[in-house]
């Protein structure tokens, strides 16, 4: 089944999910080949809902003892590029094209977006850690929107009209969704086994990023000794992935991932509650009502 997605993109629908057509070959490249280790640490979000800010924490947790704050190559490298996704990266060539997994340092943190269902089986059999972090769906959808205006990733499309967009989005036609179904799979997952799915939430981080970058730090099996906490570490570290330090990196303000996304354009805003300014309250409404009946008794909820 194929769609046109709201930006104009192609999508086709696999398993129940919609997939851009631009990327179906690469994330099934990934489910074919992808072999994961137990030392994998996997970054899975929605796309908008925190990604470039967890790749910073958690390259930066990390490698702590490999690169001092001063020296991280998150200074002189957009966070895409020193944090590989696996369907735009590692598998966006056609074979021999494509960079061995095999070759990088341990432990490898990769991301991407694919829904927890569909992840390669080796990802879900081995005893790799998973991140989800997610973000209240109303940012997601303006955030995407304005990121596609911005990128025009399909040259010549027509993106729709703020509210046929909207529309689209809430009733699932969007990349990776339904938007429910991708939360809920991760949520579930992380239900049945804590150590090994952590699922985040992009307000709380706003919120607390001294208690989130520690939980994540022990998560991932390099918490934080007392005399680190005492140096202000976990301090120095949340403030090199905050939004202004990225945002103002002289390597942020130009050039692009894949040549498809400029680098500035992961950084806009930035804040919680950005979609007041362009959805109304029914619009608000109608996602808090999908929610609830989706997310009904699974013990998942969002402040909206
Ligand atoms: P806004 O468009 O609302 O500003 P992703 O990284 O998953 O592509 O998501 C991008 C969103 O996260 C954008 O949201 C962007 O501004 C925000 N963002 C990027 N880096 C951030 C950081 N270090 N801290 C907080 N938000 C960040």
């Amino acid at each position: 089944e194929h769609q046109t997605n709201w930006d104009g993109q192609r999508l086709v629908k696999y398993d129940g999910i919609w997939l851009l057509e631009l990327l179906f070959r690469p994330i099934l490249s990934a489910q074919k080949y992808f072999k994961a280790k137990d030392t994998d640490v996997i970054l899975s979000t929605m796309p908008k809902s925190g990604t470039t800010w967890l790749k910073a924490l958690t390259f930066s947790i990390a490698n702590r003892s490999v690169f001092p704050i001063d020296r991280s190559p998150l200074l002189t490298s957009n966070p895409h590029k020193v944090v590989p996704a696996l369907e735009f990266n590692l598998y966006w060539g056609k074979g021999e094209e494509n960079p061995d997994p095999e070759s990088f340092p341990e432990p490898r943190i990769l991301s991407t977006h694919i829904p927890f269902e569909i992840l390669p089986d080796s990802i879900r059999e081995s005893d790799c850690r998973i991140i989800y972090i997610s973000r209240n769906p109303l940012d997601v959808f303006i955030s995407q929107r304005q990121f596609l205006l911005e990128n025009k990733i399909a040259k010549d499309a027509v993106p729709l009209e703020l509210d046929e967009a909207f529309d689209m989005f809430c009733r699932g036609i969007t990349s990776y969704g339904p938007f429910w179904e991708h939360m809920l799979g991760y949520w579930n997952a992380h239900l049945k086994n804590p150590e090994r799915v952590l699922f985040l939430k992009y307000e709380d981080l706003k919120g607390d990023i001294l208690s989130n970058v520690k939980k994540i730090a022990e998560f991932m099996g390099f918490p934080f000794s007392a005399e680190e906490e005492k140096q202000g570490v976990v301090e120095q570290i949340s403030r090199l992935c905050s939004f202004e330090n990225l945002k103002n990196l002289e390597v942020n303000k130009s050039g692009n991932v894949l040549g498809l996304m400029k680098n500035s354009s992961f950084f806009r805003k930035g804040e919680v509650g950005d979609w007041v300014n362009y959805l109304s309250p029914e619009m608000a409404e109608r996602v808090k009502n999908i929610m609830e009946s989706k997310f009904q008794g699974s013990g998942l909820t969002f402040n909206i």
